[in-house]
Formats: C-alpha cells, sequence, structure tokens
C-alpha cells in the first residue's frame, strides 16, 4: 500500500502533483469564471466580506500565511493569521462581515474546532478549507472548501499543506472575482499559472537525487536554520517544522530581513543555513536583499543552502549548493520552494534510522486541547 516507497511520507511527497491537480480539478467552468458554488455561503454575502481571520496550526497554518500574502494582493481585504488555540484568549474583534477561514488537513483538530465555534458564536461567517470530508470543522462550518488530496497517512502533513496552499488561492481568485477586483483575464492568467503547477512539481521530484544525497551527508548536523522572505517566509517556517518533526535536529525558520535583528548572532563556522530565494522577477529589490542575506551569513561561515527560481544565476556565487526550481509566478512559489525542502527532511531522517511516518511523541490528528 506504500506504492513501492519506503514509507507514507515519501508516497505522499510524490502524490504531490496530483494532490494539487485534484484540488484544482473541477473549480473553472467553461468560460475560465471560477464557481466555488460548492461553498454555500450567498456570495452577496461573501463579496461584503470587510476582514479575514485564517484560523489553524502547525503546518497548516503556515499555508494560511503563504494564503494572506495572495488574498491581501489580490482582494485588497485585510488578512490575519492566527494559530488557533491563542485566538479565544484574547477578545478578537469579529462582526458578520469577518470571514473565519480554517484550515485542517484532519478536520478534528481539537484546537482549530474550538476557535472556529468561538467565531460562530461571535458572529462570523466560518469558512473550512479541509481535506477529510465529512469531518467535524467542515460540518460546523457555514462553508466547506475540501482539498481532494487524498489520505495523508504520514503523521507529518506534506501533501495537504500543497494543497491547502492551492486552495487558499482559489478561495483568494474567487472573491477577488466576486468583488471585481482583479479583471477576468487576470485571474485566467493566474489559474493557468496553478494549472501547470503539477507539472513542475513532478520536476523537482524527478531531480532529487542531489537535496537526498545532501541529506545524508548532514546526517550528524546538530541544526540547521532556514530564511525566507514574503512567501517564502512561511516556506522557511515548514521547512525547519518538517526537520525537527521527522529527525530530532534543532531548526529554525527565520524572515530573512529578521536575521540582523538577532539571529544572526547564531551564525558560526558551518552553521548550515537553507535560504529561501524569492523570484527576481517579484517585487523591486526583494531578492536583492535576500541575496544580502546569502552573504551575510556566508561571510560569518555559515554553509548556504539556497532553493532559488530556474535562471537566478545571482545566489549561484554565494551557495554552497543551489536547488533549482521551476520558473512561476512570483505568489505561486511556495508550491515549488517547499518541495525540496520535505525530500530534505525525509532522507535526512531517514538516513538516521528514523520512522518517518510515525514521529515520536506526535499524533496525525490532535484531538485533545
Ligand atoms: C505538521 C503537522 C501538524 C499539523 C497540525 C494541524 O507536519 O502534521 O503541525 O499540521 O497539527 O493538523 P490539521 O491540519 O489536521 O488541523
Amino acid at each position: 500500500e506504500k506504492g513501492g516507497y519506503d514509507s507514507f511520507m515519501e508516497k505522499e511527497i510524490n502524490e504531490q502533483p496530483k494532490a494539487v491537480e485534484d484540488t484544482l480539478l473541477g473549480r473553472t467552468d467553461a468560460s475560465g469564471q471560477l464557481t466555488l458554488d460548492e461553498l454555500r455561503i450567498d456570495p452577496e454575502e461573501l463579496k461584503n466580506t470587510s476582514k479575514i481571520i485564517v484560523l489553524a496550526c502547525g503546518t497548516a497554518a503556515y499555508a494560511g500565511h503563504v494564503a494572506k500574502y495572495a488574498i491581501e494582493h489580490w482582494c485588497r481585504i485585510p488578512v490575519e493569521v492566527e494559530l488557533a488555540h491563542e485566538f479565544r484568549y484574547r477578545d478578537p474583534i469579529i462582526d458578520e462581515n469577518t470571514l473565519v477561514v480554517s484550515i485542517s488537513q484532519s478536520g478534528e483538530t481539537m484546537d482549530t474546532l474550538m476557535a472556529v465555534r468561538y467565531a460562530k458564536e461571535q458572529g462570523a461567517r466560518t469558512l473550512s478549507i479541509c481535506n477529510t470530508n465529512g469531518s467535524t470543522i467542515p460540518r460546523e462550518s457555514d462553508a466547506v472548501l475540501y482539498l481532494h488530496a487524498g489520505p495523508e497517512i504520514a503523521v507529518a502533513s506534506t501533501k495537504a499543506f500543497l494543497a491547502m496552499i492551492a486552495a487558499s488561492y482559489l478561495l483568494g481568485l474567487y472573491l477577488a472575482q466576486l468583488r471585481g477586483q482583479l479583471f477576468r483575464e487576470e485571474i485566467k492568467d493566474i489559474l493557468a499559472d496553478l494549472h501547470k503547477i503539477p507539472a513542475k512539481i513532478q520536476k523537482i521530484l524527478d531531480s532529487s537525487e542531489d537535496i537526498k544525497a545532501l541529506a545524508r551527508a548532514m546526517k550528524d548536523t546538530p541544526s540547521v536554520l532556514f530564511l525566507g522572505r514574503h512567501v517564502g517566509f512561511p516556506v522557511a517556517l515548514e521547512g525547519a517544522l518538517k526537520l525537527k518533526e521527522l529527525a530530532y535536529i534543532h531548526a529554525e525558520g527565520f524572515a530573512a530581513g529578521e536575521l540582523k535583528h538577532g539571529p544572526i548572532a547564531l551564525i558560526e563556522q558551518d552553521q548550515p543555513v537553507f535560504v529561501v530565494v524569492p523570484s527576481p522577477r517579484g517585487r523591486d529589490s526583494l531578492h536583492s536583499k535576500v541575496v544580502s542575506n546569502i552573504q551575510e551569513v556566508r561571510a560569518r561561515g555559515a554553509k548556504t543552502i539556497t532553493v532559488a527560481e530556474a535562471g537566478d544565476d545571482a545566489v549561484r556565487e554565494f551557495s554552497e549548493t543551489v536547488f533549482f526550481v521551476p520558473e512561476t509566478s512570483p505568489l505561486l512559489m511556495p508550491l515549488l520552494t517547499t518541495v525540496p525542502l520535505q525530500i530534505f527532511a525525509c532522507a535526512l531522517a531517514a538516513e538516521k534510522g528514523y520512522d518517518v511516518d510515525q514521529p515520536r511523541n506526535l499524533a496525525k490528528s490532535v484531538t485533545v486541547e
């Protein structure tokens, strides 16, 4: 049932092209308009959304971070992302024009469920992005957008993460369409880019031998840092979480801009630092600022490992190792840049002889608060 792979995790990493494809499937009509009728919330109500609060835990919360960048950019609706277990305890500001979007693979995470219930009591509309059909969170929400990524067996989330991000993009584009915030052609172009993602993920999977070799060579490393900026920031957090969960290595993700405000003090000779580099075609100066960060840590002895867009030759000079991912539009990059980090964590843990499907102390679905 592992489909010839050594673990469910490897199988699920390799299923990601299909998972993303299935999340996108059947959500546009013949004219290219997004059709999320399944949402069951009156489009007029959705149109009046004045604020979005994304609630989730762990990996799902990182998908929420990515969603914030995309939805704010496309829809001009303010988006807050909050860990579900923090939400109820801070007297959040909610009204009937607040859309609370929960993200959960299992649909049973108690922290997320309790936060959704609280939001509902306070009068918010609730929308669930979820992978598990008929689970509690979607049942208790006003609307649901299912991932259709297929069952995820390994405790550490991989394909559900990419599917959550893809579903968040669909939601963002749908809201932009309802509100007339983007031109039809713009939405069509972004959807076309999204539909090209599965083949690009496949390309990364097909050339993953170098990442696995690096992981094997690094099996005794005591600590790994991950830097990212813009949508690469949540990817860095996810890369660090995967390594903690699977390989029990101290790993931390930072916003690259935060480096000089503290974390750079951690850099010493041979400290491995992964850098998720933004697209050179994205926002002005973002790329060059991150390239400067690579130089800064390298000058202090770090072993720099970069994940960059194909053709981004500026990073080569300052990187010990570079993993290139295919080009896509800057906001969609997490669907690609996450993959090498998952492969890295999985291969490193396997090399250490750990059970990657059932890491110690963790459960697939956390049904206690
Ligand atoms: C990370 C991981 C956890 C879950 C979190 C939320 O690999 O598995 O961080 O992402 O417990 O779970 P769901 O998505 O089921 O609500």
